[in-house]
């Protein structure tokens, strides 16, 4: 088990291997992706909408723009306090609170408004990015533990921006396991706070006793084996206790080498019990500074709340 000082070197040694949990979709976009020798990232493009601060003439435009998603959910004591959160997160990691960060504090205040979601849950979040999900999640309550998972590129800048969290401050807070004993170990200390694993070892998580998993936006850019391999997962788990997956992807995407991923042909099953199955309100398109300011997605983007069956 490596510990929260350790976890960065240890995964900036393997940024210039093959990452063979990668899709070509990410093989591409990894090719940009840098570091210096101080373990600072250089270059990540295509993780997300940017993170470089907006000037303060664009902030308020960035958040003028943004009013529109923010109405898409009730304005509760949840909702205003993980959106204080989250703005913390941005303003602490000198980044900006872009759409992609606002749509985490969305899709938690939708579960909690509608009584989907409960405290203190043990969470994975499969595909974060800047580790948004993740650090809301622990901050919020809504999760005692999370577990990461992710490309080992795209994890490294999990870690990088988890790593400022006030939670997450000692060193034992926050670890990386590439084996099911340490995951194990892991998840029974209470000291350890969220736990990272490269999706090459995605076939441990059944040791996670995970009972609450969000996809968000990237599981339509995997490919199958994968998706199938997080499904068997998730079900495994479902043998011992509930699991509740939140599901949110394109309804099919074609990925740079023409694989075609559909959300359909995900390995759901007829027992599987959904509370909603709708598109999502705030993924059908995003903005730009510019008229006509918001612009639709390639394809429709459903989210989906399911009790996995086993
Ligand atoms: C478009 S980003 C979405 C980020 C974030 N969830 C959001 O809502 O904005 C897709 C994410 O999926 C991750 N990803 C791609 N393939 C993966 C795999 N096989 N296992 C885990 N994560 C993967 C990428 O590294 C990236 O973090």
């Amino acid at each position: 088990m490596i510990f929260k000082a350790d976890i960065l070197p240890t995964l900036a040694k393997k940024i210039s291997h093959t990452d063979t949990a990668a899709s070509s979709h990410w093989n591409h976009f990894h090719k940009f992706f840098s570091i210096d020798e101080r373990l600072e990232i250089k270059n990540a493009v295509g993780f997300g909408d940017g993170r470089k601060p907006y000037s303060s003439i664009t902030k308020i435009l960035h958040y003028l723009l943004q009013r529109r998603y923010r109405k898409m959910v009730p304005n509760n004591s949840f909702f205003q306090k993980t959106y204080k959160n989250a703005k913390a997160n941005s303003l602490r990691n000198s980044s900006r609170f872009s759409l992609d960060t606002l749509r985490q504090v969305l899709t938690l205040t939708y579960l909690k408004a509608n009584g989907l979601i409960k405290n203190n849950n043990i969470s994975l979040v499969i595909g974060d990015g800047f580790a948004s999900m993740g650090s809301i999640l622990l901050q919020s309550g809504v999760a005692g533990k999370v577990i990461m998972i992710n490309l080992t590129k795209t994890l490294f800048v999990d870690v990088y921006y988890a790593m400022t969290l006030p939670e997450l401050e000692k060193n034992n807070s926050m670890v990386l396991v590439d084996n099911e004993n340490d995951l194990k170990m892991a998840v029974y200390d209470d000291n350890v706070k969220m736990i990272f694993v490269e999706a090459v070892n995605c076939n441990i998580l059944n040791a996670s006793e995970a009972n609450l998993v969000f996809n968000i936006v990237s599981m339509q850019e995997m490919d199958m084996k994968y998706i199938r391999i997080y499904f068997d997962q998730m079900r495994k788990i479902a043998k011992k206790k509930p699991v509740h997956f939140y599901c949110c992807n394109r309804e099919s995407k074609m990925l740079p080498d023409k694989t075609l991923v559909e959300f359909s042909s995900y390995p759901w099953k007829d027992q599987d019990k959904h509370y909603f199955d709708e598109l999502c309100p705030w993924h059908q398109d995003y903005y730009r500074l510019i008229p006509k300011f918001y612009v639709p997605y390639d394809g429709p983007i459903i989210h989906r709340f399911t009790k996995l069956s086993t």
